[in-house]
């Protein structure tokens, strides 16, 4: 199955705002979530069939401090998610996850947990089940 790219800029934002400002992006900019607990991004994924998907989230942490998020798939447990310091704003990582989706429409939302808010959000790439390749950076 494909690895497919969903832009954070074109997700649900809570308490955060697209920006450009640094380069490295995917897409049209990034999102710059709010340095509070609860800040948050939630994308929709469609997926044709039920089963486990590998989720990657590509973002930059400036900061010498981690930002973990909670990760939360329909609305459920969240888990939380490190998101380590990446030495400097313009400079992208990706930290990943394996998740149990359904088929149809499904919910991720990334909230900040830490009182220093989330990193800057680039994307979410999906890998379908079956899938050997590693998702895009
Ligand atoms: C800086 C940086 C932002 C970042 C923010 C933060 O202001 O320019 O892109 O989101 O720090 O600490 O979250």
């Amino acid at each position: 199955a494909p690895t497919t790219e969903y832009q954070a800029e074109s997700a649900t934002i809570s308490q955060g705002a697209v920006e450009s400002n640094h380069p490295g992006y995917t897409g049209s900019g990034f999102v710059n979530l709010d340095n509070l607990v609860g800040s948050y991004v939630q994308w929709t994924v469609s997926s044709a069939t039920a089963g486990t998907q590998g989720l990657s989230f590509r973002f930059a942490n400036g900061t010498a401090d981690a930002r973990p998020m909670d990760i939360s798939i329909n609305g459920g447990a969240p888990v939380s998610l490190n998101f380590p310091s990446t030495g400097a704003w313009p400079t992208w990582q990706t930290v990943s996850l394996n998740t149990a989706l359904t088929a149809g429409a499904n919910t991720i939302r990334a909230t900040s947990s830490t009182a220093n808010g989330g990193p800057n959000l680039d994307k979410l790439d999906v890998t379908g089940p079956g899938d050997t390749e590693k998702p895009t950076a």
